[in-house]
């Protein structure tokens, strides 16, 4: 997720673009950059946020302009990796917010067709290609170019020459334009341009904006034109920045679906993981805290089903004071700021021990990426609410394109299997939005559970790990306390604590754990505790046995914690604010814990 913006009106765009980017710094803060038409194209960019920009910045004149700010996705955070990025004769220059899909090949093309690129990012191909259909019209190479990438995206763009006008485009990315007198804007969302306009109008998918100061034009992606109401909107800089949503947890809740379709793009081809791993390993350990450390815990279930290498699971706050053993360990970290100090150092401690180390991270040129010998980066973008949601989800996507991986390497899974398995991942974010079309539904289930004092969240198999994280989500935002259990051995202590008084939450999917399931319910409600069950649509056993049913799209067991996992996060959420909590801050935790 990064965020863009663009000026075009009466006014000097620099003190204007800088004021606009502040307000999108939540969307990303790693490096920023500005590029402007005065009598030539200038263009300035630095690492760091926008102060630092801001800080460096020399006198740039011009009436038109872009700016960015970036969350890494492709090439480190570094001055060079920053937008805009220009095209050979530094003419055009092109902001972007999302992933090209097929910059490699594309990349590879323009390269032996002559042109020169000056980084690591996938953006940069766009310049290069614009420059390539240039043909005076910038609008016109614009059309052209994207109908040869593929990905998602909002770009804007600038030519030297062309001092009236920015050239917009969005799919899968958010773009509105701003309206004001004698001056229009571009940007990610509404919150960037509050200071100046509340009229808008917002840009569809496949769809190509013409700003000038006078007006605006859309057409389709094959030069049709839209017609575009404009809107006015009544939100505060803050409802604007949160999406309309009440707290960051519930617009990152939301944003799930494309935050798994962006960490899916452009890796299934690549399930290899560039050649990266032999099969030279014969064990496995997953090293992570917190929440990702219930994303190991279910990634076991999925490397052990694809791979069939034996799996174990450690805190990095345990791993790194462990004994050294003598296996031939690949060892997996996990850890969305890619800075928690116990995996850090636990990474440190593998390397030392001399395993072959993968880590999962969401933050690109993070300190743990600079420790392993390779990372793959989930695609969450920033994640501000301190309880991770989307960094857990798109964490399991990772797991899922590893376990695949694995399963190559081992000769465990058949093409067809894969085929099937891959399929499935591509089906996630609509899964995942089938649960958030329901959540008025969740929420009143959940109304159910605000005055409890404890609650258990209960499942089986690889539900086990996904009833820990909905405990944890629960615990950390309401501050009821709760807990995770193995349906299977509430038996052995659990079940004395039970009383009407005590919600259960049971995750019962159709599996082959399912009937031991129905069992643990009956259990359960023998005891006189109200059972909130998440179960395959149309389960009527289910509906007869618990007092509430959640249910969720019916899909292949291994893949069901993705789905599941976004209920019990609405449980949490609904709680929570029903109970008046500091959701986003919730007390005494942090987002990225960087002491042992
Ligand atoms: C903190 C955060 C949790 C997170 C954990 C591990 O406790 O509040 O949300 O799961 O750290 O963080 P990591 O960045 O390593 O995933």
């Amino acid at each position: 997720m990064c965020g863009i913006v663009g000026y075009v009106g009466e006014n000097e765009a620099v003190p204007i673009l800088l004021r606009a980017l502040k307000r999108l710094e939540y969307r990303g803060y790693d490096s920023a950059g500005l590029a402007v038409v005065g009598n030539e194209l200038s263009c300035f960019k630095d690492k760091g946020m926008i102060d630092n920009l801001q800080g460096s910045l020399p006198p740039i004149k011009g009436k038109v302009g872009l700016g960015h700010t970036r969350w890494a996705t492709h090439g480190k955070p570094s001055k060079e990796n920053a937008h805009p990025f220009l095209d050979c004769e530094e003419k055009i220059a092109v902001i972007h917010n999302g992933i090209i899909e097929n910059h490699m090949e594309l990349r590879k093309q323009l390269i032996d067709e002559g042109h020169t690129f000056t980084s690591e990012t996938d953006t940069e191909v766009l310049a290069h290609l614009i420059e390539k259909h240039y043909n005076g019209n910038l609008e016109k190479a614009v059309l052209k170019s994207l109908k040869l990438i593929c990905g998602s995206y909002a770009i804007a763009c600038v030519h030297g020459d062309e001092k009236d006008n920015i050239i917009a485009a969005r799919n899968e990315s958010p773009l509105v334009v701003g309206i004001g007198n004698s001056e229009n804007f571009i940007a990610s969302d509404v919150a960037a341009l509050l200071d100046y306009t509340n009229k808008v109008a917002y840009v569809m998918d496949n769809e190509v904006v013409r700003l000038t100061k006078e007006e605006f034009s859309i057409t389709t992606i094959d030069g049709e034109p839209v017609s575009r109401e404009v809107e006015q909107v009544n939100w505060t800089v803050e409802d604007a920045e949160k999406g309309g949503y009440e707290h960051y947890m519930l617009k990152e809740i939301f944003e799930q679906p494309i935050a798994v379709h962006n960490s899916l793009l452009g890796r299934i081809p690549d399930l290899t993981l560039n050649g990266f791993l032999d099969g030279r390993f014969n064990t496995i350990k997953i090293i992570a805290c917190g929440t990702s450390y219930h994303a190991g815990l279910i990634g076991k279930y999925i490397f052990e089903n694809f791979s069939k290498v034996p799996v174990v699971v450690e805190m990095g706050s345990e791993y790194r004071y462990s004994e050294p053993t003598y296996e031939n360990t690949l060892i997996v970290l996990i850890t969305q700021s890619g800075e928690t100090a116990d995996t850090v150092a636990a990474a440190r401690e593998a390397k030392r021990r001399g395993s072959m180390t993968i880590a999962i991270t969401n933050v690109v040129g993070s300190s743990i990426t600079r420790e392993v010998d390779y990372t793959f980066y989930t695609r969450a973008g920033p994640e501000i609410g301190v309880a991770a949601t989307k960094t857990f989800t798109t964490q399991l996507i990772a797991l899922y394109i590893l376990g695949i991986a694995l399963g190559l390497i081992k000769g465990t899974l058949k093409y067809d299997r894969i085929r099937e398995l891959t399929s499935t991942l591509r089906k996630l974010p609509r899964y995942m939005q089938s649960v958030l079309d329901d959540s008025e539904n969740i929420e009143k289930c959940a109304m159910t559970m605000t005055d409890a004092t404890d609650v258990f969240y209960i499942g089986r198999n690889i539900n086990y790990p996904t009833a820990l994280e909905g405990a944890l989500k629960f615990k950390e935002i309401s501050y009821i306390h709760a807990e995770g259990y193995p349906a299977g051995e509430l038996k052995h202590g659990p079940l004395a604590l039970l009383t009407p008084q005590t919600p259960v939450v049971a995750i019962a999917p159709r599996d082959h754990t399912y009937e031991k399931m129905l069992g643990n319910i009956s259990e359960v409600s023998a005891r006189g505790s109200p059972v909130i069950a998440i179960g395959f649509q149309d389960d009527t056993e289910l509906s007869k046995l618990a007092d509430q049913v959640i249910f969720i799209p019916e899909v292949p067991a291994l893949f069901s914690p993705v789905p599941i996992t976004v209920v019990v996060q609405l449980l949490a959420y609904y709680v929570a604010r029903e109970r008046k909590c500091s959701i986003d801050r919730p007390r005494h935790l942090a987002k990225s814990v960087t002491v042992e």
